[in-house]
């Protein structure tokens, strides 16, 4: 995650982190197996866009 820096860094910064703490605390919590399904070098990354991410990323609990 990442907010950008500068003029035009992100104004929503303190509400997503704090929705974040939440979001994954209270996943983890209810599904304390999760895990990522794939090796990380399986990952499909997307690099084409404007935003860098995964494509998918699958799991199991
Ligand atoms: C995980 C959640 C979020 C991420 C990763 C994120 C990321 C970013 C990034 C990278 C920028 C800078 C874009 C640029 O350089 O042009 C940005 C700008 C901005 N974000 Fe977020 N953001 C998130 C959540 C939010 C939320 C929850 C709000 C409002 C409730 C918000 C409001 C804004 C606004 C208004 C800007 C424009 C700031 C400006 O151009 O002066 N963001 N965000």
């Amino acid at each position: 995650m990442a907010f950008g820096y500068g003029i035009h860094q992100c104004l929503g910064q303190n509400l997503a982190r704090l929705e974040l703490e939440i979001v994954f605390g209270t996943l983890f919590t209810r599904l304390p197996r999760l895990r990522v399904a794939v090796p990380v070098a399986e990952l499909p990354f997307q690099t084409d866009g404007i935003m860098f991410g995964l494509h998918e990323l699958p799991v199991f609990w």
